[in-house]
């Protein structure tokens, strides 16, 4: 598979076939994706892939209320946890309602599951000082993970990037013997896929792209 066809058909894939990942090929993944960059060549990143069904029912117990946090803030038309507009909704409440979601429910038969975990340490967070919400620090370890998924893509398997687990983090640490210092990225389920999404929806070039400024005309450039 070339990579333009891998990075326009990695969708997110969330049933998998009842057949196992290998952890030779888990390997080759990991293999490939750590050629990502990050911040200074830092490499933050740090993999726990979680085998113990034990660990594995008490991450899909953490993420389930999250996922019920961001149902309801959907059904009440809101960016779930945004930085930018306080919430409507009273999330304690909608956290302790019990919204289905297969991946979680399902997590401790998925065929792969890795979180991906950075150090803070490692991270030169250039927009820290700034009043709103600082970005520049995740930039050093989801370049990682998406490496990740289109290794993955790439070798017939699939998956999704979830960040259930990160709002879960005080809980999350001790069962994962997360180091002090360290920040949950992302949980990332990966298997060979039941049905391979390729046609993705996604924006026109000319739709997020301007010239000279952000107001300035569109990129309207035909390739
Ligand atoms: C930073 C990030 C966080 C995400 N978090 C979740 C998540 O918590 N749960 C989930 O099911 N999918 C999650 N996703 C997957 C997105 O829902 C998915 O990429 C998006 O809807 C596009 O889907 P498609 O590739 O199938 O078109 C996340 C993706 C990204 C990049």
């Amino acid at each position: 598979m070339d990579l333009s066809s891998a990075m326009r058909t990695t969708g997110a894939v969330r049933e998998f076939l009842n057949k196992p990942v290998p952890d030779e090929l888990l390997h080759e993944v990991l293999d490939d994706a750590r050629f990502a960059p990050s911040g200074g060549n830092r490499q933050g990143w740090r993999v726990a892939v979680v085998t113990d069904p034990a660990i594995r029912r008490s991450l899909s117990g953490l993420c389930a209320p999250v996922w019920s946090e961001y149902i309801a803030q959907t059904a009440a038309g809101e960016t779930p946890f945004s930085v930018v507009q306080p919430t409507s909704i009273d999330l304690e409440a909608a956290a302790a309602s019990f919204a289905p979601n297969p991946l979680i429910d399902e997590l401790e038969s998925a065929p792969a599951v890795l979180v991906v975990a950075v150090d803070l340490s490692a991270l030169a967070v250039s927009d820290k000082d700034l009043s709103r919400h600082s970005i520049v620090g995740g930039g050093s370890v989801y370049p990682f993970c998406q490496n990740l998924m289109l290794s993955a893509r790439a070798r017939g398997l699939g998956g999704v990037l979830t960040t259930f687990l990160t709002r879960a983090e005080p809980q999350a640490a001790p069962l994962l013997g997360l180091p002090s210092g360290f920040a949950i990225a992302a949980m990332i389920v990966l298997g060979f896929p039941v049905h391979q999404p390729t046609r993705l929806k996604r924006r026109e070039v000319a739709e997020f792209t301007t010239f000279d400024r952000f107001d300035g005309p569109n990129f309207n450039v035909q390739s």
